[in-house]
């Protein structure tokens, strides 16, 4: 077993790398591996895909309230994105359309069909009231 190399990628250039898993670290308790040419040209493309340091992709986006934001974008899922602006501030975006998102204000989630673990269907957020709420549904509405 090797220790955890994929931090450790970007500070070898391949020629370095090559002699590296040629010539093994004896000192430091890595054996020499025996790579053919043919192997090399697949395995040093593959380190260079899990060398966790890239760079993160720069993106702009437009916002709901009409400002852009520019950043690195450290994830991006189908419905959200996370972008670090350079005052260092993580911006948790949450996608509204093909082209918008919107910063995300709630602290709360419902992480499961229930709600919370305990699944009573209960969200404290106090957004949602009746002046606000788009639904005819009256708020004492009793299920029957
Ligand atoms: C093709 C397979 C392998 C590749 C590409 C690889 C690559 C690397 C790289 C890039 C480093 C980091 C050098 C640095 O400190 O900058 C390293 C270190 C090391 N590797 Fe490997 N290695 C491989 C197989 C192995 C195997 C099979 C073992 C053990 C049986 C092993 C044991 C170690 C050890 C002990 C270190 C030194 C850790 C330290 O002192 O920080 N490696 N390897």
């Amino acid at each position: 077993m090797g220790p955890p190399i994929a931090a450790k990628l970007r500070d070898h250039s391949n020629k370095e790398l090559r002699e590296i898993i040629r010539g093994g670290l004896p000192q430091r308790g890595m054996p020499p591996i025996k790579v053919t040419d043919a192997e090399l040209a697949q395995l040093l493309p593959y380190l260079r895909t899990i060398q966790t340091d890239r760079p993160a992709p720069r993106v702009k986006v437009q916002l709901t309230d009409n400002r852009e934001l520019e950043g690195e974008m450290r994830n991006q899922g189908f419905a959200d994105m996370q972008i670090l602006t350079a005052d260092k501030k993580l911006h948790l975006l949450r996608r509204v359309d093909a082209t918008r998102f919107r910063e995300v204000t709630s602290q709360k989630d419902w992480p499961a069909y229930n709600g919370d673990p305990g699944g009573n269907r209960y969200t404290t957020l106090s957004q949602i009231t009746p002046a606000t709420s788009p639904t005819s549904v009256p708020m004492d509405f009793q299920c029957p």
